[in-house]
């Protein structure tokens, strides 16, 4: 709830074009606005949380949107705009709000030395650029997206009509403008007039279907299954209840385990594992993004040294993806192209003892207890464990 006081000035200094219209531009606080945020937020599939994560938002109007992703949880948010009075109308709703936001009035017209001047260099995990671009220098717009983008930029155009924003034109001129590689289409909003969106990133997006189906890397997109036909919790250590199901089909090189999930495409040398840590919240009610990085570190050099002993294929470098709603880190590593196998027990009995020696162990149960055809594939008459997941560790 805000003041009376507050609505007012919302009403007449949020507005855009200034001075025109009986209220403010975007819809905020329960107070009506010419642009519908919750329709936006729809057709962008806003993401629910931003834990841990920061938020720069160019044209930001009376802070809608970074009001939004503070109270989802955003560490750090920026908003910008060259309106001092809309800026203002941001600031006390943010104060009253009790939320902790960073906006400044800005042109972007400046150029983004000016720009780094005020907030610093430091990257933001995501970048709004909403029905902006055609009121500023779009190539200064874009140096800053392209310099601030650390994972995603959330893009809307204009009217086609007034603007000429039609699909196939900021189609061609973003990948002109932009060097993020990943153009992913949101849709049209249409709650004023018909507007295209984009979310356009520098990640793989992955999609953590529920599906109980096999689907390949293909491009830049990764689809995924999640093992969740079956209650896990009921079931034996390391998918041993997986044996004899048809789950794992031979020729197809995925694997999904719980918290972690395999892609490859035949044909490429390597494939993706995605550290899926948000999933079954249930075991992991919170995970922000360093806690995530931390843990794919932890993976990725427990898979180093069981690789170096050949027990393992080997890991590249952590890659970051994301999905609709968050982001995740993986690992690229060397495709084996090989079958989902029982290991024999005395490869068994050699990883174990590796280990051990290398203090090596698996919460939950062994690492014995982990040698399952889920997690362990033949190439060529050797034996590799697969799917080292979270609960692996190392002594440091
Ligand atoms: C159409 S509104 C969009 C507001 C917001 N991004 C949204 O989509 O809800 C354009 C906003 O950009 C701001 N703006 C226009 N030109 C600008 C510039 N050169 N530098 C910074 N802000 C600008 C305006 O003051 C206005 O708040």
């Amino acid at each position: 709830m805000i003041s009376d006081t507050l609505k007012q000035k919302l009403k007449e200094k949020g507005q855009f074009p200034y001075g025109k219209r009986d209220r403010a531009y975007q819809s905020i606080a329960g107070e009506p606005g010419i642009r519908d945020m919750n329709h936006r937020f729809k057709v962008m599939n806003f993401p629910k949380s931003f834990d841990g994560e920061t938020v720069i938002d160019f044209g930001c109007s009376a802070g809608a949107i970074c009001l939004e992703a503070k109270k989802r949880g955003a560490k750090r948010v920026v908003g910008l705009d060259y309106k001092s009075e809309t800026i203002d109308v941001a600031k006390s709703l943010a104060r009253e709000l009790n939320l902790d936001i960073e906006f400044y009035t800005f042109n972007i017209d400046d150029g983004i030395h000016h720009l780094k001047q005020i907030i610093g260099e430091d990257k933001f995990d995501h970048v709004f650029a909403l029905a902006i671009w055609a009121h500023c220098d779009e190539n200064k717009l874009a140096d800053m997206i392209n310099h601030y983008t650390d994972k995603i930029c959330w893009f809307e155009g204009h009217n086609a009509y007034t603007y000429g924003d039609t699909k196939s034109k900021m189609d061609t001129e973003l990948e002109k403008l932009l060097d993020l590689p990943y153009h992913e289409y949101l849709g049209e909003t249409s709650d004023r007039s018909v507007r295209q969106n984009y979310k356009i990133s520098r990640s793989n997006r992955v999609e953590m279907t529920k599906k109980e189906e096999f689907i390949y890397y293909s491009g830049d997109v990764f689809n995924t299954i999640n093992e969740s036909n079956y209650d896990f919790k009921e079931k034996l250590p390391g998918g041993a209840h997986l044996i004899g199901q048809n789950t794992y089909v031979e020729g197809k090189y995925n694997f999904n385990g719980k918290y972690s999930c395999y892609f490859a495409d035949y044909k490429n040398d390597f494939g993706i594992k995605v550290i899926n840590l948000n999933i079954w919240t249930d075991d992991i009610e919170y995970s922000n993004l360093s806690y995530k990085r931390e843990i794919v570190e932890k993976i990725f050099k427990i898979q180093k040294i069981l690789s170096d002993g050949g027990f393992a294929p080997e890991p590249h470098q952590i890659v970051d993806c994301h999905d609709s709603q968050t982001f995740h880190y993986g690992i690229s590593m060397e495709n084996l192209k090989g079958k989902f196998v029982q290991p024999s027990e005395e490869w068994i009995k050699d990883l174990v003892l590796f280990c051990d020696k290398n203090n090596i162990s698996r919460e939950g149960w062994s690492i014995e207890q982990d040698c399952v055809p889920k997690n362990c594939i033949e190439v060529n008459g050797k034996t590799y464990m697969v799917d080292i997941d979270y609960r692996w560790n190392i002594d440091k």
